[in-house]
């Protein structure tokens, strides 16, 4: 069973400092308007206390020009483009004084390209404000539909999973509480709590009898069962490629430490940190938990095997991030609720360069 409290929207939060620029809203807007203005003055003092038009001060104007054209569109810049053009023209004092005044037609060509720069520029904004928000509406589509694909994958594996009784969902857990004392963090965090989810994805494509199989399993046989760890890779592969890391971590769950293991043999730090994170998870989960052949080991006794085997099957510093967290209180066993995810994370769609962050 998977777990979800619902959030499946994504937003983008831009920083503060980009509202009052870009698309502002609310209190933004007139904060926005307010700078707006407030950087036109500031010009038209800095034009007169320099020697009026004539200096090239006069071409700071297009900062609130185009500060108005990035955050109120065309309309709104044309008219600051104007009310530029005026202020930098016959009521420029400091041009009066030095010049004798300016040329009427030298003011008004002024204005008007002040006019022609805000709202041109406006226009521009506006296209690129309406072709990134259809860009983002997309990333926010194809996330839905990258998180429904994986839940889709994970409900198949807790068809399977109802026979060990939430094994899936407590690997997940525990692989999510390692990897943060293990310093991986934010989306990637969130990517291996899907891989301990769907580590053994791969089963799907085992036959049946053999996963049942009471006794010992021929050479054949258990040949059979080591190939789950790459098809459940490939299943998620095929599915898309931005599950390449999730995909990873599955493939690489029954590596061993010291290269023992398969379906590669990698050994060491070749193998990756979310294959040797679940190796641990997946390990602690199994031993602790009641099977049909044997009782379940206490946490310590778990622990104790595990430590037994650091170095040699597993990860050293994944055991001792496995220790931290039985210190702690934080392991979750079989016979207490099945262990939550606050939410079942939102997959981020990187590949489209868009920081989507999940609504709180
Ligand atoms: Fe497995």
């Amino acid at each position: 069973m998977v777990h979800s409290t619902g959030s499946d929207a994504t937003q983008v939060k831009p920083q503060a400092w980009l509202q009052l620029v870009w698309e502002p809203t609310g209190l933004y807007r007139l904060a926005h308007l307010a700078v707006v203005a407030l950087s036109l003055l500031a010009v038209v003092y800095v034009v007169s206390v320099t020697g009026g038009t004539p200096n090239p001060f006069v071409h700071l104007m297009y900062g609130p020009i185009l500060l108005a054209a990035a955050g109120s569109g065309a309309g709104v810049a044309t008219a600051v483009g104007l009310l530029a053009g005026v202020l930098m023209g016959p009521y420029q004092q400091a041009s009066l004084a030095a010049a004798g005044g300016q040329p009427d037609g030298g003011w008004l060509v002024r204005a008007l390209i002040y006019c022609a720069v805000g709202g041109g520029a406006g226009l521009v904004f506006e296209r690129l404000r309406r072709s990134l928000r259809a860009t983002r509406e997309l990333a926010e589509r194809l996330a839905r539909g990258y998180g429904n694909t994986l839940r889709t994958l994970a409900a198949i594996v807790a068809e399977r999973d109802e026979q060990t009784g939430g094994h899936c969902e407590r690997v997940a857990y525990h692989a999510h509480e390692l990897g943060k004392r293990l310093g991986v963090e934010g989306h990637d965090l969130e990517t291996l709590w899907w891989a301990g989810l769907l580590h053994d994805l791969g089963k799907v494509g085992i036959p049946e009898y053999i996963l049942r199989k009471p006794g010992k399993l021929t050479a054949e046989e258990y040949r059979e069962v080591q190939r789950h760890a790459d098809l459940g890779a490939q299943i998620l592969l095929s599915a898309s490629p931005e599950f390449a890391t999730i995909a990873e971590g599955v493939r690489a769950h029954h590596e061993r430490w010291d290269g023992k293991g398969y379906p590669r043999g990698l050994a060491g730090e070749a193998i990756p940190l979310f294959g040797r994170i679940l190796a641990v998870a997946d390990v602690f989960e199994v031993l602790t938990s009641r099977r049909p052949y044997r009782e379940p080991s206490s946490v310590p006794e778990a622990l104790a095997e595990l430590q037994r085997n650091a170095g040699s099957q597993f990860d050293p510093q994944v055991v001792e991030a496995l220790l931290q967290l039985v210190q702690e209180g934080r392991v979750q066993t079989e016979g207490v609720p099945p262990p939550l995810y606050h939410e079942v994370p939102v997959f981020e769609v990187r590949s489209m360069g868009l920081e989507s962050q999940r609504a709180n």
